[in-house]
Parts: structure tokens; C-alpha cells; sequence
């Protein structure tokens, strides 16, 4: 007879959980159903891997109500989880993306903190348990990632503890002192733990989650390891990716290059196209750059005949107060850089609130000649690396906020920090100052990284470790072996991968 509390397995020998499956549902104004590529970076780092693999893929279809049947779309298998009106309200934009969200951004805006929220988190993270548990096979590999599902490592390995578990976390893990407001910091360092690996962004957010793990939850770690029970789970940075050569390709296409021209022409030919694509999030710094770049058509450093900037700001978490408050302030302050310097037939900022297909966006990165990136946290940005991927004639110059993870790889960036809005200007002057040989040097090591260090490689490697520690669970050493390990509360930094 078989148990409720352990679910039968799956035929899936490897399955992905995430918030969003890589497609929304959309019902169109005639009640029609579509599917449309949902937002971010995750689902465009994850997409490319799920398609070679032939497995599961568990999350919400982004529309309220009941989860549509599993389906296949794009050479991937779909298995919907259902979030009621409610919970979207409460798990999503609530405790996701109105605590957690802002908390792991350095509180860059202030995180809100209800306990019911944190009731409806736990729940829901209990029903993505539970829908993985259904899918995957005996002893199969589940990844699950991002800060919206942090208690399902734990849960799953309760119901479920043949499975290989890994975590990779998406966003920046705050330090200790920031993370420590977390009324559920403990619980959450728990459920993480159900994990054999997990993955983050930076060394230093590895570094964090380990000193979170001593202080919230009184347990030993050692190197890039921590005691969890009998178990040994390692923390370590496996920096994300992009497809490298599926962007080369698209920026190689006639189609993509004449789109290109045709941008550049439709916006009068400048000499000067600077560019900015972010998710409308008040942590990309969009008021930051739209700040120094009206600065600099005041101060005559650009001239607004021949420079146009163009900022694509793709709608996000648009019910969350906070992004309704960004949006107001973009738009108002977009509204006075043109009022003040437009002119009949030419306005000097083109603001764009639409999320756009890949070869809409591959065009973009061609036509630009100075990509702008100034989140003022942020654990990668794929943007950046889509900008290098797509130069393929090693122009164009990429100014970079040294807060992104991408900062730590991109060493040809002109680097800027946000909150210095004298550096950032002048670092766009020198950018879009900067003449081919400089560009083509800065970008050809860009190149050779995003080549090398693409969105498979970097699966590989997570699951590659992922295997390797999987395996190592049952003959884990005694609690405290090993020579740095450090203990309860001693506030020590352990040493990062
Ligand atoms: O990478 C951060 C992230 O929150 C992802 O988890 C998500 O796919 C993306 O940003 C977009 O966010 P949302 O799903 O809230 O629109």
C-alpha cells in the first residue's frame, strides 16, 4: 500500500522547479489562451539547457487560478503549479517580492515583513514540494532555484530523500548583519540546507549564506562546507550564463542586421546610440542613469542633436507599490529630459515599456554603440553579456555597475559605481569617447569569457558537482572535521570558493 506522505516516483530523471515556468499564460480580450515567453533572467538562462534535456519542468503559469495540465511547448515537458488570487498576492508579490526581494538588495527599498505572508510562503513552497516529489524518478536530480523557493530543498528531501537536490540561487545573499532581519532567518537557512549543493552568484554570497548558517542556525562550517545533521551540504559560486552561440547566431542573421540598421536609421541616424534594457526594477538604477545622462545634455558634455538614448524597461511585478512608484518616476523624469531638450522631430530619450523577442533584442545590442548598465545591486545581469555575445565585430562599449556579479567577469567593462553620479558621467563621456581600438581590445576579452563561460557550461558544472556531492552524502565526515572550520556564532568569514 502506498503512503501518502511518500509519494510515488516520477519518470523524470532530472526536474527543474522555479516560480515561473519559462511561459505565462495570456487570455486574450476574446477569451482566447496564448503563451508568452515570461520575463527575466532565469528562464532565459535555463530555457536553452531545459530544451537538450529531456526532462520536467515544475512551476507557476503566472495567471491566478488553477495550473493548467502539464504540456509540452518548445521541447520542454510543463508541469503547472496553481497559485490562487491570494497567494499571488501574498507569496509572490508579498513575502517573494516585497520582503525577500528587497532585503537580499542590500534594502535598497524598505522590505515589508508580515507574518501571514510568511504563512502563505511556507505554504505554497509546500505544494512546488510536493509537484516535484510527482515528477522525479528514484533517486532522480531535482534543481530548484531562486529566493521565491527557498523551503522546498528541505521539505523535498523530507518527503523524498532518495533525490539529488541542488539549489542555485539567482540573487545576491545579503550579509549577515542586512539577512538578520529575516524574522524567519533560521527557518530559512533550514530549508535551504535540504539541499547536497548549493549555488551562488559570487563567492561573496556564498561566503554570506555560510556566515548565516553560524549565526542563524548555530551550525559548523568548514571551507565552502557546513555540517547540516549527518549531512555535509556545499555553498559555492557557479556564476550564470547565457547562450553565447545562440545570440552569436542571431546577431550573424541578415534579417537581425538589417533590423539594426533600420533602429538606427528610425532614430535619425545619431552618432551616439546609447542603450539600457533592464526588468522596470528599482534595483537596475534606471533613475541613476537617467540622472547622469540629463546631466550631461545640461552641461552641453553630450550633444542632443547627435545622441539618443534608448531605454527598454520591460513591465515587472507591476501590482507590487513599490515598481508602480518606480514606474511613475521613470516615466516623470523621462518626460522632463525630453521637455527640456526635445525638439519637434527629435527627442532624445526613447523610453520603451515592452519586453521584446530575442531577435528584437539582438538587433538592439547591434545598433548600440555604448550599453548601459548601472544596477545598483544585482546578482549577475544577463543583459551585459547578451550586449558582448552579440558583437561579433568587437565594437560597442559596455559601462558597467561594479555591483553586478557580471562586474567580476567582465573585465573589459568601463566599470562605474551608481551612486557616483559624477563618475558615471564622466565614465559615459570617456565610453562613448573611446575609439575602435580601445573598444575592439576591451570587447575581444569579454568575448573570449562569455565564449568559454556559457549558460551549458555553467549547468555543467553545477550538476557535475551537484553529482559529485550527492555522492559524498553517505560518507560524510564527523561534525567539525577539518582544519578551518569555524564555529556557532563566531562570526568568522569562511573562506569563499
Ligand atoms: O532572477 C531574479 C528573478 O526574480 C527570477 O526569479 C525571475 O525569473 C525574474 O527575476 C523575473 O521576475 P518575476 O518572475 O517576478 O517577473
Amino acid at each position: 500500500m502506498s503512503d501518502p506522505d511518500r509519494p510515488e516516483p516520477g519518470e523524470y530523471d532530472v526536474v527543474v522547479v522555479s516560480n515561473r515556468l519559462p511561459v505565462d499564460r495570456v487570455e486574450e480580450p476574446d477569451g482566447s489562451v496564448s503563451w508568452r515567453s515570461s520575463p527575466g533572467g532565469l528562464v532565459a538562462a535555463l530555457e536553452p539547457f531545459m530544451r537538450r534535456t529531456d526532462g520536467a519542468w515544475v512551476g507557476w503559469s503566472g495567471a491566478p487560478g488553477d495550473a493548467p495540465e502539464p504540456f509540452d511547448e518548445h521541447d520542454m515537458h510543463l508541469v503547472g503549479v496553481p497559485l490562487s488570487e491570494g497567494e499571488v498576492a501574498e507569496y509572490y508579490e508579498g513575502f517573494s517580492n516585497a520582503t525577500l526581494w528587497p532585503l537580499y538588495h542590500d534594502v535598497i527599498a524598505p522590505p515589508v515583513f508580515h507574518r501571514r505572508w510568511w504563512d502563505v510562503y511556507v505554504q505554497v513552497n509546500r505544494r512546488f514540494a510536493e509537484a516535484a516529489a510527482r515528477q522525479a524518478s528514484q533517486g532522480a536530480t531535482v534543481w530548484v532555484h531562486d529566493y521565491q523557493l527557498q523551503l522546498v530543498p528541505g521539505m523535498l528531501r523530507e518527503i523524498r530523500p532518495d533525490l539529488r537536490i541542488g539549489f542555485f540561487d539567482h540573487i545576491p545573499f545579503p550579509g549577515y548583519e542586512i539577512f538578520a532581519q529575516l524574522p524567519w532567518r533560521r527557518q530559512v537557512v533550514e530549508g535551504l540546507l535540504g539541499a547536497d549543493l548549493l549555488g551562488f552568484q559570487r563567492g561573496a554570497d556564498a561566503a554570506n549564506f555560510l556566515r548565516a548558517c553560524r549565526r542563524a542556525a548555530g551550525l559548523r562550517t568548514s571551507g565552502s562546507t557546513v555540517r547540516a545533521g549527518d549531512r555535509t551540504v556545499t555553498a559555492r559560486a557557479f556564476p550564470i550564463s547565457i547562450d553565447t552561440p545562440g545570440f552569436g547566431d542571431l546577431a550573424r542573421r541578415d534579417d537581425v542586421q538589417a533590423r539594426a540598421k533600420e533602429i538606427r536609421e528610425a532614430l535619425g541616424d545619431p552618432r551616439h546610440l546609447l542603450l539600457g534594457v533592464d526588468r522596470l526594477d528599482y534595483t537596475k538604477g534606471i533613475l541613476h542613469r537617467l540622472k547622469a545622462f540629463g546631466e550631461l545634455l545640461d552641461d552641453g558634455r553630450l550633444d542632443v542633436h547627435d545622441t539618443v538614448l534608448v531605454q527598454v524597461a520591460s513591465p515587472s511585478r507591476e501590482r507590487v507599490e513599490q515598481y508602480q512608484a518606480l514606474r511613475d518616476e521613470v516615466e516623470a523624469t523621462v518626460g522632463r529630459i525630453n521637455g527640456d531638450h526635445g525638439e519637434l522631430g527629435h527627442q532624445p530619450v526613447h523610453y520603451l515599456h515592452h519586453s521584446y523577442p530575442k531577435e528584437e533584442m539582438a538587433a538592439l545590442y547591434l545598433a548600440a554603440d555604448v550599453m548601459l548598465v548601472t544596477s545598483l545591486r544585482d546578482g549577475m545581469n544577463l543583459v551585459a553579456k547578451e550586449f558582448v555575445a552579440c558583437r561579433h565585430d568587437e565594437t560597442g562599449a559596455l559601462v558597467l555597475s561594479e555591483f553586478t556579479g557580471a562586474a567580476d567577469e567582465l573585465g573589459g567593462a568601463f566599470l562605474i559605481n551608481p551612486h557616483d553620479i559624477q563618475g558615471v558621467k564622466d565614465t559615459i563621456v570617456r565610453a562613448v569617447e573611446s575609439g575602435e581600438r580601445e573598444q575592439r581590445r576591451r570587447m575581444r576579452t569579454m568575448r573570449k569569457r562569455v565564449r568559454e563561460h556559457d549558460v551549458s557550461r555553467w549547468a555543467s558544472d553545477f550538476l557535475g558537482a551537484l553529482d559529485a556531492a550527492g555522492g559524498a552524502r553517505d560518507d560524510a565526515g564527523a561534525p567539525g572535521e577539518g582544519g578551518d572550520a569555524a564555529t556557532a556564532g563566531d562570526g568568522a568569514a569562511a573562506a569563499p570558493a
